[in-house]
């Protein structure tokens, strides 16, 4: 039996001593106001027993972490056909790199990385009706959380400064891999990455892929088939060029924003949610990581 709340609560004395929190993103200038200081941590097992420290209830921006929910509810609408327009390799790049996109013909390397999850929303601003509102209600619905919603100050903050996701979108557009209008497309993609969410919400959200597929309502969403392709994707792509040192010191699939997050599970065992905005230079967490680390190490489990 492992003792969650003893471990949760060595993790949190242990955070509390580093001196060097990492520095909070900038380049989205709504998210350089939020305190390096937080920290938040919650579990949910899989016969929902739940375990939090810190600051697990306070609302952050997920930004790259929707990323994994539009990858979900785009595999949903057209499944395989998905694949002939993004592919499925690490890109070992930072996220926002488009060096290999012009390499690779316009096809982005993964859906986790920026160029990817731009075409990911180009698909689903083609196939939903009102796709901000019908994205965001799946949201709430795989979670059983009305109250989520976007951020309309960090939207419109990125929309202000996103540069290099216009450059991006029209480089994708002048390979004929995006079918809507560039500010069409990202008015959704800054709206998907605006979206706020508790450490405690997120284990909620990310339950329906340690669960194979069904949600906390016992709904079913995707196929094991799609939940282990997109488990896939967080364990080779859910940290860019960090992907491999995250598989290395934790051993979970998981996701992370420049907002501070990150959600990691273990398949029919846990989903964790971590929040510390302090980032590493590859934009990670630096705090949430090595939290994430002190949990496998002390829990002895992971994937491997
Ligand atoms: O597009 C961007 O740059 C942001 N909305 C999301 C980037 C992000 O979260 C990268 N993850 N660590």
């Amino acid at each position: 039996m492992i003792k969650y709340p003893d471990i949760l609560h060595n993790i949190q004395l242990e955070i509390n001593k580093v001196p060097d929190r990492g520095n909070v993103a900038s380049y989205i200038p709504e998210l350089s106001k939020i305190d390096p200081h937080k920290f938040g941590m919650h579990i949910i097992d899989a016969n929902q027993n739940e375990f939090s420290v810190g600051d697990s209830e306070e609302a952050f921006s997920i930004q790259s972490i929707s990323k994994v929910l539009s990858l979900s509810q785009a595999i949903g609408l057209i499944g395989e056909e998905l694949w002939s327009r993004v592919d499925v390799e690490p890109s070992g790049d930072p996220f926002n790199h488009l060096s290999l996109l012009e390499q690779e013909n316009g096809i982005p390397r993964n859906p986790l990385i920026n160029a990817g999850a731009i075409v990911v929303a180009d698909i689903l601003v083609s196939k939903l009706k009102n796709p901000k509102e019908d994205f965001l209600t799946y949201i709430q619905e795989i979670s059983g959380d009305k109250s989520i919603n976007f951020d309309a100050d960090v939207a419109t903050s990125e929309k202000e400064t996103g540069f290099r996701n216009y450059a991006a979108a029209n480089l994708l557009k002048s390979y004929g891999n995006l079918h809507n209008d560039v500010d069409t497309v990202l008015d959704f993609y800054f709206h998907q990455c605006s979206l706020a969410l508790n450490c405690k919400q997120l284990t909620k959200l990310f339950f329906v892929f340690m669960n194979r597929g069904k949600c906390l309502q016992n709904k079913t969403y995707l196929t094991t088939s799609q939940v282990k392709r997109i488990n896939a994707l967080m364990l080779t792509c859910g940290f860019y060029d960090e992907a491999g040192e995250f598989a290395f010191e934790v051993g979970l699939p998981g996701k992370s924003g420049v907002g501070g997050g990150i959600v990691a599970l273990l398949p029919d065992n846990y989903c964790v949610a971590t929040w510390s905005p302090g980032l590493n230079k590859k934009g990670n967490s630096k705090l949430g990581m090595l939290a994430l680390e002190m949990l496998t190490t002390a829990t002895k489990q992971s994937i491997f």
